[in-house]
């Protein structure tokens, strides 16, 4: 036999191989789908139940069921929002983006609540999923009282308005075929908020609240500046009498000038209407402005939790005391200490092990890489999720330590005999 030959013989075995490989891998594929079509149509609540155990066991989804407080308008317990990651020919799910990792917090109702953490920590994503654009994935949200992902059909749609999220982007969250009158009317007559014949006068008020003038009605969202379309986003969530409003960046696509007028508007409902905020904001400045309370998000956690004059005076928690220190201050004389955070936020599909904050924490302890921090409350209402709070954790962390030095003494011993 020639060399070209035996090569010719090779590579088409090897094809042959990965030919049967690839068919009794959809043989098995296939198998597997069959009896799970045969075990649904056997008894499809059972394995409807059986499914959801599965999934909330890869979640994790373990909570004590809150005890509603009527002073809080929205109650959230160990919130988790997972975003399955796909691959492979048949996308099967391999892994998730632990967008919103077990957040707990409470608002009181007529409050603002500012949510601030870096880029991509999972602001937006606990707002959507709190409102129920998200489907979560584990956790529990009350809202006055009642779970909102128990509620379905007609109970769910009669909700909705009560809830409502403006967006960051004025430009892209308004139809630029729809008349402004239009675009806040809309809604309000599919949710029937108010007879037909006062239909025209609510519109107007509305818009006149929000510093809309009548004319405004007939006119295009191109035809007006970025404050004033933030106004008419505004008037589009007022109109269906909501209680609570999620603010998602509601200022930052604006010019600084504008943010001020818009933030007072803000301010202004909520004390007319008493509604609630949750504010989602960059802007740690704006933040403290409105704010009642704030919470502090890491890596899809929150990493502390307090009213906002004890968190800004005395942040607690390494990360706020990195993310505050960049506040500037209005005073030349004024020396900024700024705390640098090394490296880069790690994926939160892959979190790091303990502590998520461990790998740039600038007090990182033993017991941070592996041991998941307890939420402590170090005085009334501030909560801190460190384990520079926690005694058990720092007796743990002497321990580790201890432990950590026999075992390189043994080793440089060993290394020198
Ligand atoms: N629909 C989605 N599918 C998959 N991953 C998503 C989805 N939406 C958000 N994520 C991921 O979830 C994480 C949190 O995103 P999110 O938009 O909530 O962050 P954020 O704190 O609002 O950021 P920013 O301050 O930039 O608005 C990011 O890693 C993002 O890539
Ligand atoms: S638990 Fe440890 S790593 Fe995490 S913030 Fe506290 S000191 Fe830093
Ligand atoms: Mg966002």
């Amino acid at each position: 036999m020639s060399n070209t030959d035996f090569k010719k013989e090779s590579t088409s075995s090897s094809i042959g191989i990965s030919i049967k490989k690839f068919f009794s891998k959809i043989g098995l594929i296939l198998k597997k789908a069959f009896k799970s079509v045969v075990s649904f149509f056997k008894n499809p609540v059972k394995y409807i139940k059986i499914a959801n155990e599965k999934r909330r066991a890869v979640i994790n989804d373990v909570y004590t069921p809150l005890v509603h407080n009527p002073e809080n308008i929205l109650e959230v317990n160990k919130l988790k929002m997972y975003f399955p990651i796909k691959a492979g020919f048949f996308k099967r799910t391999v892994g998730y983006v632990k967008a919103v990792d077990g957040i707990s917090f409470n608002i009181k109702k007529g409050t603002t609540m500012g949510l601030v953490g870096e880029s991509g920590c999972g602001k937006t994503t606990a707002g959507r999923t709190i409102l129920r654009l998200y489907e979560r994935s584990g956790g529990q949200v009350l809202f006055d009282g009642e779970d909102i992902n128990k509620l379905k059909g007609k109970k769910l749609r009669a909700k909705r308005p009560e809830l409502q999220i403006v967006f960051q982007d004025p430009y892209s969250s308004l139809s630029p075929r729809l008349p402004v009158g239009e675009i806040i009317g809309e809604a309000v007559r599919e949710h029937k908020i108010v007879p037909k014949d006062q239909y025209d006068e609510y519109i107007t008020k509305t818009m006149e609240a929000c510093g809309l003038q009548e004319y405004h009605k007939d006119r295009y969202p191109h035809e007006f500046s970025g404050g004033q379309r933030q106004r008419i986003c505004i008037a589009r969530a007022l109109a269906l009498d909501p209680k609570f409003i999620v603010c998602d960046e509601p200022v930052s696509a604006l010019d600084v000038s504008i943010q001020a007028q818009i933030i007072n508007l803000l301010k202004d409902l909520q004390e007319k209407f008493g509604l609630t905020y949750l504010f989602i904001s960059h802007d740690l400045s704006v933040v403290e402005h409105i704010s009642d309370t704030v919470g502090v998000m890491y890596l899809g956690s929150m990493v502390e939790f307090a009213p906002t004059k004890i968190l800004f005076k005395n942040p607690k928690h390494p990360y706020t005391e990195a993310l505050f220190s960049a506040i500037p201050v209005p005073d030349p004389d004024y020396k900024m200490k700024r705390i640098i955070l090394e490296g880069n936020i790690p994926s939160p599909a892959n979190p790091p092990s303990g502590c998520k904050f461990h790998t740039r924490c600038r007090m990182c302890m033993e017991v941070c890489k592996s041991c998941v921090p307890n939420v402590m409350e170090i005085e009334p209402d501030h909560f801190v999720v460190c384990h520079l709070f926690d005694k058990e954790a720092l007796e743990k962390n002497k321990e580790m330590e201890k432990e950590l030095k026999a075992k390189t003494e043994t080793k440089s011993n060993l290394t020198e005999e």
